[in-house]
């Protein structure tokens, strides 16, 4: 895909890896939208010229809150990156419900609603993409992080079976996996971090060659390591 001309709404993208690709979006012409809930964040997209709509993705109010944000227009590019992850490990302490149910809504329900929202719109379009930003964590499991983990395989799946629906007609799926990227998410994470733009970086090359998958960095490794020897990529990842 081509992006000048091309309306493209990023979720998240106000922040991490979902601003860059906002940016790089918009520098390759695009015209972007951007969702999230600071709203300091969410000004400063607008002074770059950027379409802001506020909306927390935790529950069915944020999906409505964008599509009023986007009042009747187009898009032909949706991209759903908003994700976030929250502690759930039994050998620490009782996992928080409230906090899985946010993080299921925002990673799992949010992005398949938004796709249900769209998709009469996108089929529209003479050329659309939605883009599901997923996980290296969706390949293989890390211990530490169950549920968040278990979203991005959930949606790695949807992604598999909406493209198949989807096969032949004017709308391409990609899932992009990104591996560690250094941002808000994973301050508390130590070890080799992927810059948010190099990641971003990726994806868009991903994109912009109408690939199935962008995996990003490391994820590549994992992805190939898996092909052969899935055993070892579950050994490998779940000390993640
Ligand atoms: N960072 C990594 O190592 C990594 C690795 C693999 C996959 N990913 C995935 O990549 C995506 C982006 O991650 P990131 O690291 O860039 O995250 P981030 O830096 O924390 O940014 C998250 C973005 O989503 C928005 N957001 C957060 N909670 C939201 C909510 N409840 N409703 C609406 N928007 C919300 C944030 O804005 P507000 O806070 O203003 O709402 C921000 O714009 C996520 O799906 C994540 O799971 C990240």
């Amino acid at each position: 895909m081509q992006f000048a001309g091309k309306v493209a709404l990023v979720t998240g993208g106000t922040d991490g890896i979902g601003r860059q690709i906002a940016l790089q979006l918009q520098a390759l012409g695009a015209d972007v939208l951007v969702t999230g809930r600071d709203k300091d964040r969410l000004a400063r997209a607008g002074h770059e010229g950027m379409t802001a709509i506020e909306a927390d993705l935790t529950g069915p109010a944020g999906v409505d809150a964008v599509m009023r944000g986007l009042a009747g227009r187009s898009i032909d590019v949706l991209i759903n990156n908003a994700g976030m992850g929250t502690d759930h490990d039994f050998r620490v302490a009782r996992p928080d419900v409230a906090g899985d149910e946010r993080t299921l809504w925002l990673n799992v329900h949010a992005p398949i609603r938004l796709i249900v929202e769209l998709m009469a719109m996108l089929q529209t379009r003479p050329e659309a993409m939605i883009v599901n930003v997923t996980s290296g964590l969706a390949i293989a499991p890390s211990a530490g992080n169950p549920v968040y983990c278990a979203t991005k395989a959930a949606l790695r799946s949807y992604t598999q079976s909406l493209r198949a629906q989807l096969k032949g007609s004017r709308i391409h799926v990609l899932e992009a996996l990104p591996p560690l990227v250094d941002t808000a998410m994973t301050t508390r994470r130590t070890g080799r971090k992927l810059s948010a733009q190099e990641c971003a970086r990726q994806i868009i090359a991903a994109m912009r060659n109408d690939a199935d998958e962008a995996n990003v960095g490391m994820v590549r490794i994992l992805k190939a390591v898996n092909q052969v020897a899935p055993w070892l990529a579950r050994r490998i990842m779940i000390g993640f």
